[in-house]
């Protein structure tokens, strides 16, 4: 069996209970096949400093890093992937910041990467390369020789091309996943907008089997929603962190019904839009008002990215204002918590709350909704309110599917979850833990991989 070789720019420890949708995916695939997982080291370092490459042992697996100097990070990480990708693939153009010059350390980036990876690969190895800070990658590989089976996937969403079209420098991009041979996104809607644009910018040959031609090459596209392993989140549902958390949270709740978000603070997880359907929502049901309580978990993330920073302000006054406006002596109405909660606890958030609140603009999949089905009692499980904009509604129909930009739907959606009858809540719950294990990450992994291996080793020149 051919060594997996890994490569995103986070990377974790496998060993660890690590935060974080992609981190978390990965360590599973890792700990199972064995293999490198190769990608920045999370360090910043002065620019004149060297750029080697650190090399860990982590149980089977083996961890190659690199620094990054502050040029590269400020170009690449904050500028490229962060100020234009990651905006403009979540459908906020509004929020881009076009500076000519981040591209170059994004292809910088994306080169020194290319020439530290190389070296450490076996002739028969399989490369598989993560996410929207490393799409030319492979193109950089082959560049300098590589002819491995290279995929890609994207954990993001995929815009229509005229969104694409926005980004300087999008033809060169798109041309890029030219060089992987599969590319894999989250959902089938993603996989429509590559299609659409490769056909209509890119004028490529649709060729059978999900392929397309150019530039010389032939690339498959399809779709590989990515999963929660259920067991092992099961297993920290029930492991004393989490327990203790839920006897602490039911104590302290029992009057009440808890609405839980967890969330990084990102624009793209509709947190002030959620906070209005709240207010919305006590607005209307005075009655209902201090029967629930909504515990906003905010982590911190991408502060340098000035986007960032806006929303921060605005979520604080929302919340202030809505507890100042709706709280009680003996009731808060949010508790909002900007901070990073360990992950071994949230199981036991998850599992004493009766709502999840899900509720993005744009999302790629969104494990939050898969982990907090899981963490449910069976017998008395919670409701999942989800935005029909993450990729996770094209699975998980039977949520409450709401749109996150209309306030009194959303609103509306909050006191159905509240007032669920318990057949209603099984029912759903049931349904939906069906897709949960069916399409789970070892699916994930072993789908992409397997049809990785399908893919056409053909000519692999450069294009
Ligand atoms: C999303 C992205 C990941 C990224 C994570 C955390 O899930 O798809 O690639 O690692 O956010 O963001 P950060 O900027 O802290 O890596």
């Amino acid at each position: 069996m051919s060594r997996l070789v890994v490569v995103s720019n986070r990377i974790a420890d496998p060993r660890q209970t690590a935060a974080g949708g992609l981190a978390v995916a990965l360590a599973e695939v890792l700990n199972n096949t064995g293999g490198l997982w190769f990608g920045w080291s999370g360090k910043i370092v002065d620019d004149a400093e060297g750029d080697d490459v650190h090399m860990l042992q982590a149980g089977p697996v083996k961890l190659a890093t690199v620094d990054l100097s502050h040029v590269d990070h400020d170009a690449f990480y904050l500028g490229y992937s962060n100020g234009v990708l990651w905006p403009v693939f979540h459908y906020r153009v509004d929020l881009a910041d076009f500076d000519a010059g981040y591209i170059n350390g994004y292809r910088r980036v994306n080169q020194l990467f290319a020439r530290k990876l190389l070296p450490l690969l076996r002739p028969d190895d399989v490369i598989w390369v993560h996410d929207y800070h490393l799409i030319p990658l492979a193109a950089e590989l082959r560049a300098l020789g590589c002819t491995q089976q290279i995929g890609f996937f994207l954990h993001i969403p995929l815009p229509p091309p005229l969104m694409l079209a926005a980004i300087p420098g999008h033809d060169w991009l798109m041309r890029a996943l030219f060089a992987y041979d599969l590319v894999g996104f989250q959902s089938q809607s993603d996989v429509d907008h590559f299609t659409k644009y490769v056909e209509t910018e890119a004028h490529a040959q649709p060729l059978d089997g999900q392929r397309w031609r150019a530039f010389g090459r032939t690339v498959r596209a399809g779709a590989f929603p990515i999963g929660i392993d259920v067991d092992e989140f099961t297993g920290l549902t029930y492991a004393s962190e989490a327990v203790e958390m839920y006897e602490r949270m039911k104590r302290e709740y029992s009057r009440r019904k808890l609405l839980v978000g967890v969330d990084r603070l990102d624009y793209s997880k509709g947190l002030p839009q959620r906070m209005r359907a709240f207010r919305e929502f006590l607005t209307r049901h005075p009655e209902l008002r201090s029967s629930a309580t909504l515990i906003q978990i905010a982590s911190p993330s991408r502060e340098n990215v000035s986007a960032y920073t806006d929303l921060l302000r605005e979520l604080e006054t929302l919340c202030g204002s809505i507890n100042g406006n709706f709280g009680e002596l003996d009731w808060m109405p949010v508790r909002y918590i900007h901070r990073t909660v360990p992950r071994a606890r949230l199981p036991g958030l998850y599992r004493a709350s009766r709502v999840a609140l899900v509720t993005p603009l744009r999302d790629g999949m969104n494990l939050v909704a898969k982990e907090f089905l899981a963490a449910q009692d069976e017998a008395d499980p919670g409701v999942l309110v989800l935005s029909r904009f993450a990729g996770a509604a094209e699975q998980l129909k039977e949520a409450l599917l709401v749109n996150p930009y209309d306030t009194e739907g959303t609103a509306a959606a909050i006191q159905l979850a509240l007032q669920m009858p318990l057949e209603e809540r099984r029912d759903r719950h049931q349904a939906m833990m069906r897709t949960v294990r069916q399409y789970d990450v070892h699916w994930w992994c072993e789908s992409f991989l397997a049809a990785l291996a399908e893919a056409q080793p053909e000519e692999k020149g450069t294009s």
